[in-house]
């Protein structure tokens, strides 16, 4: 739909893609209701987007909610259908990074809960209202992670992947509905989400980040054009289609990526794009981002 007829309840607004996604909406003439978990920092957030756009009232307004919440969600749920929500981006998550072996089980369940579980859990319980509207969309903020996995990115990859499925069969579930289900794919972006060991992964890797900025706008794009799917940048957005075809193949592009890992001492990995007997089975990732001006 046109950003103009959009009054879009955007979770995870207090975060950095949040803060953009929130501005580019609104700068584009979206009404959008602000979600997180502190009422201190989204009032603040509000009022300051109201002077900076010079918005008319009733534009931008706040709600705040721990989304692992059942209570409230439900809560959520009728400040959503009091606004007269006709869009749901589901853009809460949290991040999670290092060897599989390395990671806390209860920050597992946590990223699960929050990458996966409560998304759904929102998008269910706010779907009756959607339905009654002319014409919904639901904005799954998923990741290039989320159809392809890296090393270090286990669970993370998995939570990811869950939301694509889900935002797939949604989809399609609802095809001969008035609600479009879309699933955004951002590759890495600057934000407080990545810590000092991501962004030294990303450097040794050759693995390109993004500005909030620019999510912002593929998302705002993302609204208006109704595509059912789209990843951000290349090599990405190539490289998840390659993984959907033949995931074995690229097994071996990743080798650096190992290898980059914390905890992990150099040299114990293998050599990227080799086999274990030297043979050539793949281009490294990085060879692809060198290849492309945008990265
Ligand atoms: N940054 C990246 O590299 C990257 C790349 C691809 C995809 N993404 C995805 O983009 C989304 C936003 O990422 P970001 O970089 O903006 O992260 P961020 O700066 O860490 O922000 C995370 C947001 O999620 C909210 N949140 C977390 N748990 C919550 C809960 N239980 N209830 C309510 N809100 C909760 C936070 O709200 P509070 O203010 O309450 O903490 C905050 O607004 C995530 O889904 C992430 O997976 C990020």
């Amino acid at each position: 739909m046109k950003a103009t007829q959009a009054r879009a309840v955007l979770t995870g607004a207090t975060g950095g893609i949040g803060r953009e996604a929130a501005s580019a909406l609104l700068q584009a003439g979206a009404s959008v209701m602000l979600v997180g978990r502190s009422p201190a920092r989204l009032s603040k957030q509000a009022r300051e987007l109201s002077s900076s756009i010079a918005l008319a009232p009733g534009r931008v307004s706040w709600h705040a909610a721990d989304l692992d919440d059942g209570a409230a969600v439900d809560r959520l749920r009728e400040a959503a259908v009091g606004f007269g929500a006709n869009v749901l981006v589901l853009g809460a998550g949290l991040p999670s990074f290092g060897r599989f072996d390395s990671l806390d089980p209860v920050e597992m369940r946590q990223v699960l809960q929050a990458n996966l579980l409560s998304p759904m859990l929102l998008a269910h319980a706010l779907l009756p209202g959607l339905r009654r509207q002319a014409k919904a969309q639901v904005i799954c903020m998923g990741s290039a992670l989320g159809r392809i996995g890296l090393p270090g990115y286990s669970v993370y990859s998995a939570s990811k992947f869950g939301l694509r499925g889900f935002a797939e069969a949604l989809r399609r579930e609802l095809a001969d509905t008035a609600v479009r289900v879309q699933y955004l794919g951002p590759r890495s972006t600057r934000t407080a989400f990545n810590d000092a060991r991501v962004e030294a992964y990303n450097l040794a890797t050759g693995t390109a980040m993004d500005d909030p900025e620019r999510v912002a706008k593929a998302l705002l794009r993302l609204l208006e054009d109704e595509a059912a799917e789209r990843f951000i940048g290349f090599p990405e957005a190539l490289a998840v289609r390659l993984n959907g075809f033949a995931p074995a193949w690229l097994d071996a592009a990743f080798a650096p990526h190992r290898r980059s890992l914390p905890g992990t001492s150099l040299g114990s990995g293998g050599t990227g794009g080799t086999s274990g007997t030297g043979a050539p089975l793949a281009p490294s990732f990085s060879d692809l981002s060198s290849t492309n001006p945008e990265s």
